[in-house]
């Protein structure tokens, strides 16, 4: 399941054979952050970094220099320390990253200043994320600093920073056999969340005891964390697109949302499925909820390669303007209202996002100004949705307070696209059925 150590290996072989000759990338790893006092949030490995190395621990740097006859790639890392393994658990150190992660050449990062402007002299281009880590950012130009003041005596500082995220993001945008493997089982594991929600959910409990199933399932299955807060949101409490309280008790008659999705070996998987708390849904519920169901699946048809990007938000956009003109929610032309954006006051959003290491993943959504064709191997999310706030006067009483999205996770194949997360029901006789018979 994991991505190999190959894999890892042609990913920087890539990176650098896109580089312009003698120049020189650097990609910093995420350092800890503190949670209170003296405990860390559970760590999370920079995207970016994690991509080029497969490497899990903090404050590492990654030096990748094209050609360089000691080694091109080149690893700083935290030191072998034996107290603080004791305390804190295994470290690699510079040796473990040589032999296990295949760097070249690697040091304790506490040497970096000694080491890091020897590497920078004589490169004429650094390949670097600039803005993105603000304390490394300094030490940066530091190191450049410390190298043009000795330019008197012949030393050469690189003269050209160029944005390392423009190349390396593309290269994440297209998701290889293994990631896609890795992301149908984030897809599949988080589905069966969401099964199990729909099967232990009763008028009277509360929110955060349908979050801690989700979560127990994901656990339970080897992915330890979410890959974003978890939402549930009972009632109109599914109209806050980020609601993330989840304390309100479930009421008989509420729908419920939850947008929930593990991270698995790195990878995200992003779900919402909405549902009735009593196992059926009312009149009002069902036929909002069809629109929504009907938005997502012509937007699911229009996705293969050589559509663009954004044709998919336009057949949700359609379907759901047509649908709300069709109810009564809204008045007019169709044509008119998709002109008018009126749809906006029930769906505010897009219809989807890149996904893979990152929730909202990296990759441009167009190329100059037009809009991206759609490549095997892109990953994205289709979640359209209405939302009737429960302030909107503008229509019938009866549709107010109502929230519902449906989102799942595609993958664009040769000639179309595969769901990754079918694994939960999501037409109404479907969910019915399955909360009929956990009844
Ligand atoms: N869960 C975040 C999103 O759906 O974009
Ligand atoms: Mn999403
Ligand atoms: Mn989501």
């Amino acid at each position: 399941m994991k991505v190999t150590k190959q894999e890892f290996a042609r990913r920087r072989s890539k990176l650098m054979s896109m580089m312009e000759p003698n120049s020189i990338a650097i990609i910093p790893g995420a350092v800890e952050k503190t949670r209170s006092r003296d405990t860390e949030y559970p760590f999370r490995q920079d995207s970016d970094f994690y991509y080029l190395s497969g490497f899990n621990e903090p404050d590492a740097v990654m030096v990748l220099l094209p050609g360089r006859e000691h080694g091109e790639y080149v690893m700083f890392c935290r030191d072998r320390d034996p107290a603080m393994e004791l305390w804190h658990g295994y470290r690699q150190g510079p040796e473990g990253v040589c032999k296990n992660f295949g760097a070249d050449d690697a040091f304790p990062v506490g040497d970096i200043d000694d080491i890091l402007p020897g590497l920078l002299e004589g490169r004429d281009r650094v390949y670097y994320a600039m803005g993105r880590h603000a304390d490394f950012d300094q030490h940066l130009m530091q190191w450049v600093n410390a190298i043009r003041a000795k330019a008197r005596t012949g030393a050469h500082p690189p003269g050209e920073f160029i944005d390392l995220d423009h190349f390396l993001h593309d290269m994440r945008l297209y998701k290889s056999a293994a990631e896609q493997r890795v992301m149908k089982r984030a897809g599949e594991i988080s589905a069966g969340a969401h099964v199990r929600a729909m099967q232990i959910c009763k008028p009277g409990m509360y929110e955060y005891q349908l979050e801690a199933e989700i979560l127990h399932e994901f656990a339970n299955h080897g992915a330890r964390f979410p890959a974003y807060n978890s939402i549930v949101g009972a009632g109109a409490n599914g109209c806050v697109l980020h609601y993330v309280e989840n304390e309100s008790q479930i009421r008989d008659g509420d729908l419920i949302l939850i947008d929930a999705g593990c991270e698995f070996e790195g990878y995200a998987a992003d779900i919402t499925r909405t549902f009735p708390a009593s196992g059926r849904f009312s009149d009002e519920q069902r036929q909002l909820y069809d629109i929504v169901l009907e938005a997502q699946l012509a937007a699911i048809e229009v996705i293969k390669p050589g559509n663009h990007w954004n044709q998919p938000h336009d057949e949700t956009v359609r379907v759901i303007t047509e649908g709300l003109v069709r109810l009564g929610l809204l008045k007019g032309k169709v044509s008119d209202l998709i002109e008018k954006e009126a749809y906006r006051d029930f769906y505010m959003h897009r219809a989807g996002h890149w996904l893979g290491l990152d929730v909202h993943d990296v990759g441009d959504y167009k190329v100059g100004d037009e809009w991206r064709l759609l490549e095997p191997g892109m990953v994205m999310t289709v979640e359209p949705g209405i939302y009737v706030a429960p302030s909107n006067d503008k229509v019938e009483e009866r549709w107010r307070g109502i929230g519902i999205r449906i989102e799942d996770d595609v993958v664009v194949t040769k000639d179309g696209c595969e769901v990754l997360t079918a694994g939960v029901p999501k037409t109404v006789a479907e969910i019915e059925a399955l909360m009929t018979e956990a009844a």
